[in-house]
């Protein structure tokens, strides 16, 4: 890259920015080059997305100097930030639930008929404009509660992208995104890389990093390690500056024994989502449950345990059918769901973290126990909170993933759902994620394990069933698993898959 020559899109200078009790940001420079897409790594806590959150105009108390274009800004609201052409997608989406896609694409800039009336027809026409460049085709009337958590990933960025900004950052913008949409925003991303935006790019995910960044800046504990040219760089040795140390490679696999069938999932039918599954889940099993986005492995998983609707068939826990359509009920008798969507339905994010890991704690439980508990849970899963007082929603990304898991564990299930559990997770907790879980089933409950991170999927599984466009088209045993087999049937094609493995 040749800095020498070029004006830098963006530059931080010495930037700070502190929160009661805590540095979060500490003295970072940091910069950013037209035409690049910049990295920002580092592990839960670091600081990535205050960074970015300072440049988007959330804070009016950082310190240090930000110049744009070579000009120093100063960026106290995020109406001065987007008058700087800063776009920004969110970690934890932004978009109004009970309002229609349309409006929350156009929200700020809604056209209008004549200065007064809203131009409907208009309105639509640019939704779905904005919308296909994103290959999209969504309804631009349906609200966005009625739409997935990954169309409303790729709203957002719609949204974004509609302002034309020349500064793009993208925290976390593929956490919910199949690999088709990923390869369809990695290509959008190249295409504004050439037409000379500046991205900054925060993932967790190396492959990803080493497939679309330029350079990189690893932070930790709000300070900046280094930035490297992503060819000078191997994925161990970025692990190695943002953890600090050595890393350890682990096994997740384990040889316990599995037990009896505890759960029995018999014809079960959402007509429109899923058609006639069966199967047996069995103690101390981890049964992992493939398929592409949109196969109807979230809507299988929530319909099973209580949340959404049944059609035909049921589901029966130890013998005992389950209440359709009475999650609760159901949690009380031994079955809990780990939501895929953190921020829809998992978290009270205005509560204490010891509120929220407490939540789902079956009743009859004193405050006592209580207290232990919740200090168990915030040492094995290792969460970075300031105080169990902290509201949770004052945590990084990461360590709300990890208080919900905790709230999870905490229900204490014979049956424990798993959809995306290691999801916007860093390499040190995802390892603590996985030996959460491999303890809760070494103590003889079972897991349903709803993965998009294959060597997660086969790593921790005792086997694999397949679901392809709401039906099971097979099952995976342990010794087929890897991350080609998986791939392979979750497009249907299971025989080519066994000779993978
Ligand atoms: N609103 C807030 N109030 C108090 N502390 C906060 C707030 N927002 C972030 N923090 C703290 O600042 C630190 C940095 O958090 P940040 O969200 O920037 O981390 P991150 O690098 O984005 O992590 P992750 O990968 O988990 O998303 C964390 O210790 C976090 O708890
Ligand atoms: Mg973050």
């Amino acid at each position: 890259m040749a800095s020498a020559l070029l004006q830098s899109a963006l530059s931080m200078e010495g930037v700070s920015k502190r929160f009661p009790g805590m540095l979060a940001v500490d003295g970072v420079d940091f910069e950013v080059m037209p035409g690049e897409v910049h990295a920002l790594m580092g592990e839960n806590g670091a600081g990535k997305s205050t960074l970015m959150r300072i440049l988007a105009g959330s804070f009016d108390d950082y310190t240090g100097l930000i110049r744009i274009g070579g000009r120093e800004v100063s960026i106290h609201s995020p109406a001065a930030a987007r008058e700087q052409g800063i776009g920004m997608v969110y970690q934890e989406l932004s978009l109004a639930r009970p309002i229609s896609i349309a409006e929350n694409l156009l929200a700020g800039r809604l056209p209008a008929r004549w200065g007064m009336f809203l131009d409907r027809r208009r309105l639509q026409r640019e939704a779905r404009a904005a919308m296909s460049l994103l290959g999209l085709d969504l309804d631009p009337l349906k609200t966005i509660g009625e739409i997935s958590p990954h169309e409303a990933q790729l709203v957002e960025i719609a949204k974004v992208l509609g302002n034309h900004p020349c500064i793009l950052v993208l925290d976390e913008p593929t956490s919910s995104l199949s690999r088709e949409e990923v390869q369809r925003l990695f290509e959008i991303i190249r295409g504004l890389r050439n037409r000379g935006l500046a991205i900054v790019y925060i993932s967790h995910h190396l492959p990803e990093v080493f497939e679309i960044a330029d350079r990189v800046t690893v932070l930790r504990d709000g300070k900046k390690i280094a930035t490297c040219d992503i060819h000078e760089v191997t994925p161990h040795s970025l692990v190695r500056m943002m953890v600090g140390g050595h890393v350890d490679e682990y096994a997740l696999r384990r040889e316990a024994p599995v037990g009896d069938p505890v759960l029995h999932v018999e014809h079960l039918t959402r007509a429109g989502f899923f058609h006639d599954v069966s199967f047996t889940l069995r103690a101390g099993e981890i049964l992992g449950l493939a398929g592409l986005s949109g196969a109807g492995r979230t809507e299988l998983a929530r319909s099973l345990c209580g949340l959404d609707p049944v059609h035909h068939g049921g589901t029966r826990l130890a013998g005992v059918p389950l209440a359709r359509n009475d999650y609760p009920a159901n949690v009380a008798r031994g079955i809990t769901y780990l939501t895929e969507d953190r921020k829809r339905d998992g978290l009270f994010l205005r509560l204490p973290v010891t509120t929220n890991l407490l939540a789902a704690m079956p009743a009859g439980r004193g405050a006592a126990p209580g207290a232990s508990l919740v200090e168990r849970r915030l040492r094995e899963l290792a969460i970075a909170a300031a105080s169990p007082e902290a509201d949770a929603g004052t945590l990084s990304g990461g360590n709300q993933q990890k208080v919900l898991l905790g709230k999870c564990l905490n229900a204490e299930p014979r049956v424990l759902i798993l959809d995306e559990p290691t999801r916007g997770v860093d390499v040190n907790a995802k390892r603590g994620i996985h030996e959460a879980v491999v303890r809760l089933v070494e103590t003889g409950a079972a897991v349903l394990l709803i993965s998009s991170d294959l060597p997660e999927l086969a790593g921790l599984s005792d086997r694999v069933l397949v679901l392809r466009k709401g039906r099971l088209i097979g099952e995976l045993p342990r010794e087929a698993l890897s991350e080609e087999a998986l791939l392979l049937a979750a497009n249907g094609q299971l025989e080519a898959c066994h000779g993978a493995a």
